[in-house]
């Protein structure tokens, strides 16, 4: 598969993602299309610095930029309001102007940073996204959602600001943590289900060769997924509808991502149990049948990802999902499956969710069932002997 490129349609403010593996050697290049301004930002962090930064300061001084970095810590707790004040600060002290760029290299935090902090310095200056996770390359890049976390939710602050491009190598998920790596493919199993029967099928014929890295089911996967958001997000840019099918997995994931306090597990984990645990809800509430939630544990279970809840309550559960930005007046709208490939979107009455529940967990309250995360029990995870 040669050099990719998936158009992302929203009028005026479209951009192209360009999927080619090497393409962090000539990302300077690519960027005259872009902006005349000589001045450009790195933002990223320090572990992607220390694999990545050089070969990307050299591409832009190459190409005539002047290329400066903003290193921050890795990790969610960099998505702060006090972060943003930081790059702000840096900004101005090197004279940023309205059409100086940043570039945001790193995952899904850096990218949010940047892209938040893009749309407020001067009311917005242009920012292209460099994502390096592989929930960066298939989620967080790509649709214009940035922001940060604040102490009482996260994402609470935050805009719609679209990227000018997204410029995506596929050889940097070479140096990714494999913990990172699978929870990623939970985002991507999402895709599948939300939307395409076919490449659910692709990714339960190719899931052992996804596990080792191999060049070309990645790169099918990350096209695919990013094909698959693209068309979601060109449909409905600031999620008053069709966006919300993005958010599936996502109403009981973010609840126990919440419950685990942001550190036991981390998003695609949390998001893998709720593929799989909103598949039995949707199942139980008479949307689809057994086979579709089976199809689903198998995949997510086969990709290494654990598929039910770690200890928590019935009303804690409840109550972190009321927390999610997804409730409307006080309303737990769900997305739920009717088959693999299709999905419809609904409210959820608490005295249905907490009968599935019981019936799920036993007589109690409790559920006590759960392998722990990090406990990955899929198929055997070789980092060894890729090619890609
Ligand atoms: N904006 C959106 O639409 C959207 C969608 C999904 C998730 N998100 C956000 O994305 C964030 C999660 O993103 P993430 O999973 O990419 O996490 P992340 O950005 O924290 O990256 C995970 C870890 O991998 C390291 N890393 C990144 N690239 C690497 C590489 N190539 N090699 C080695 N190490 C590397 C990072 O330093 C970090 O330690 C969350 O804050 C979430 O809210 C946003
Ligand atoms: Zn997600």
């Amino acid at each position: 598969m040669g050099e990719q490129i998936i158009p992302v349609a929203l009028g005026p403010r479209s951009y192209d993602i360009v999927l080619h593996p090497g393409l962090l050697s000539t990302v300077g290049d690519r960027l005259h299309a872009i902006t005349t301004s000589p001045k450009i930002a790195v933002v990223t962090d320090r572990h992607v610095a220390n694999h990545y930064l050089h070969k990307t300061l050299r591409s832009l001084r190459k190409a005539g930029y002047d290329a400066t970095e903003i290193i921050l810590p890795p990790g969610e707790r960099t998505k702060t309001l006090g972060t943003i004040a930081k790059v702000l600060d840096a900004l101005a002290r090197h004279k940023f102007e309205r059409q100086s760029l940043l570039l945001a290299l790193g995952g899904g935090v850096i990218g949010d940073v940047t892209g938040f902090a893009a749309a407020i310095y001067q009311r917005g200056i242009p920012f292209v996204q460099v994502p390096t996770t592989l929930v960066a390359q298939v989620d967080s890049s790509v649709g214009g959602k940035t922001g940060v976390d604040h102490r009482l939710g996260k994402n609470l602050i935050g805009a719609f600001y679209q990227p000018r491009a997204v410029l995506i190598d596929p050889l940097t998920l070479r140096t990714l943590p494999a913990r990172e790596w699978i929870a990623g493919l939970a985002e991507v199993i999402k895709y599948g289900i939300i939307a395409d029967e076919g490449f659910f099928a692709f990714l339960e014929q190719e899931i052992s060769r996804l596990l080792k890295l191999e060049k070309e089911p990645v790169l099918q996967v990350i096209k695919r997924s990013c094909e698959i958001k693209a068309e979601v997000v060109a449909a409905d840019e600031r999620e008053s509808n069709r966006r919300r099918v993005l958010n599936y997995g996502h109403t009981i994931g973010h609840a126990l991502e919440a419950l685990s306090g942001y550190r036991g597990l981390i998003h695609g984990e949390a998001v893998g149990i709720g593929l799989v645990q909103e598949a039995d809800l949707a199942c139980h509430m008479g949307l689809c049948g057994r086979d579709v939630v089976e199809r689903i544990r198998t995949l997510v279970r086969r990709a290494g990802l654990s598929d039910h809840v770690s200890p928590a309550s019935f009303s804690r559960l409840w109550s972190a999902m009321q927390h999610d930005k997804k409730v409307v007046r006080g309303q737990v709208v769900g997305v739920w499956p009717v088959k693999i490939g299709e999905v419809v979107i609904r409210p959820i009455e608490e005295q249905v969710c907490a009968e599935w529940f019981r019936r799920m967990h036993g007589r109690g309250n409790r559920v006590l069932s759960g392998h722990r995360p990090g406990s990955l029990s899929g198929e055997r995870v070789s980092r060894k002997g890729t090619s890609q």
